[in-house]
């Protein structure tokens, strides 16, 4: 590979593409790269993107200008760009940051040594030109050497790609439709994973309970999946996202009687407008997303349930918006992600409405529903103050000096006084003070 030997890998979205850089590293670290921490000290950056609101994509092209600012200084330094964006614009990336030498698609993690090695070959040459590979034929994810980044918590996807096309989502066109692994490769690499000491896993997809949909037999599903994976001695499984009009009874018993999996489900509601969801084609309505809630809540005790909203939507009226603020109030969510509307070119609402909401409206709105959920998780949190939890300890909390932080079974974050060799175990934290942020407490044994 030359001398140039250091990536240097930024990710931008969902814990997949997280994963998915995992997928690069590991790629790279087999063809005899070493990873860097910082740009400065790389020969390859890599941006690995998201598409999912504008903001993402603004981002990755202000991080270009500055990996652009460090070309001056080294001229041999190269950058790459792919994963969804790549994907969805191509070659038009191109035009808008002169400082990229190479593209890959989010189905081309494979090809990612060639365009470096071409890239390279071409940075030698005066005037010369960059690469890029985007196909629509997908990675084989089995044949990737992953290198985690975490000793004790592992990525596991279950599930690449979407079907389901919420009117607002470009996912499915920059990840392509369903495509499930097989059971017996998901088992051998949990399998694998605790034999190297991996204490919990997440299961990865955008709708794991869609897992086997594209599967030619009824046996494989989500449940089975799931019931299948409790029986590896793995103390803690975790899953993201699912999907309210998939999740099955099958799954919530699942996590109603078995120990190794975590009492956290995380499911976006977007809405609590029926017409609203009827635009954004959820396939569900207030009423079955409440019920839903309810049977969670009353069948596992203690779960956490968290969500994603989207405010302003094209066509969302004030009393939609005082519909979703009910249903806040009513679901009492753990935590929830909220977005403004971003008009994504591609998705159907993009084509089908003008994107009616305005910005002042919409930062409104959220402004509004942050404020309520914040109260909502605050008291929630507190319900736990002199109780004990159990926490798996993940690192050192960055904003709190001398504090650990781990997480709780039903995920919620615990800081405490703690020692660096208590990273990676298990540990009993008596809860004494609690707030939106989290739990705080010291540990008991
Ligand atoms: N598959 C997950 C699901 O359906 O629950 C969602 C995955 S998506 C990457 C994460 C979140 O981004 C969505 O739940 C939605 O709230 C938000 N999102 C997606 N498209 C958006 C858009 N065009 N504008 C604003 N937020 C958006
Ligand atoms: Fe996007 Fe809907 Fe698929 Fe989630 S389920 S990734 S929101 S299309
Ligand atoms: Fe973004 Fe692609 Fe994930 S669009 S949210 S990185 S699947």
């Amino acid at each position: 590979m030359g001398t140039r030997n250091r990536i240097y890998i930024h990710t931008w979205g969902c814990q997949m593409n997280e994963h998915k850089s995992e997928g690069i590293a590991g790629l790279l670290v087999r063809e005899g790269f070493e990873v860097a921490q910082r740009p400065e000290d790389a020969d390859v950056v890599i941006f690995n993107t998201c598409m999912v609101r504008e903001k993402a994509e603004d981002k990755v092209y202000s991080e270009a200008g500055l990996i652009r600012g460090l070309k001056e200084t080294k001229p041999e330094l190269l950058l790459g760009i792919g994963g969804c964006m790549a994907q969805a614009l191509g070659k038009k990336i191109f035009k808008h940051s002169p400082a990229v030498d190479f593209i890959f698609g989010s189905s081309n993690i494979s090809d990612i040594p060639e365009l470096i090695r071409e890239a390279q070959r071409r940075n030698g040459q005066r005037n010369g030109s960059s690469v890029m590979a985007v196909s629509t034929i997908p990675d084989r994810i089995e044949e990737l050497p992953f290198v985690r980044r975490s000793s004790f918590q592992a990525k596991v996807t279950i599930t690449e790609g979407c079907s389901n096309f919420c009117s607002f989502c470009i996912v499915p066109y920059t990840t392509g439709l369903l495509r499930s692994r097989l059971p017996g490769d998901i088992l051998r690499e949990v399998t694998q994973l605790v034999d190297q000491g991996y204490k919990e896993v997440q299961l990865l997809g955008q709708n794991v309970d869609s897992y086997g949909n594209d599967l030619d037999d009824p046996d494989i599903d989500f449940a089975n999946l799931l019931r299948a994976l409790t029986r590896i001695e793995i103390p803690r499984i975790r899953f993201t996202s699912s999907h309210p009009k998939d999740i099955t009874s099958g799954v919530i018993e699942v996590l109603s009687e078995e120990n190794n999996v975590c009492e956290h489900v995380h499911m976006a509601v977007q809405s609590g407008s029926d017409r609203v969801l009827r635009e954004m084609r959820r396939g569900y309505t207030r009423e079955e997303f409440l019920e839903l809630v309810h049977q969670l809540k009353s069948r596992v005790p203690g779960i956490n349930i968290t969500t994603d909203i989207i405010v302003g939507f094209p066509t969302e009226t004030e009393s939609d918006f005082f519909e979703t603020a009910d249903l806040v109030e009513k679901a009492r969510f753990g935590g929830a992600f909220i977005f403004k509307y971003s008009p994504r070119p591609g998705t159907i609402s993009y084509y089908k409405h003008p994107d009616t909401v305005p910005l002042e409206e919409k930062q409104r709105r959220l402004e509004h529903l942050l404020h309520v959920q914040k109260r909502i998780t605050d008291e929630e949190n507190r319900a736990w103050v002199r109780r004990t939890v159990e926490i798996l300890v993940e690192g050192r909390a960055r904003t709190s000096l001398g504090r650990y932080l781990g997480k709780t079974r039903d995920s919620k974050t615990v800081l405490f006084p703690g020692r660096p060799e208590m990273i990676g175990t298990f540990a009993k934290v008596a809860v004494e003070d609690a707030g939106a942020s989290g739990l705080f407490g010291r540990v008991v044994s």
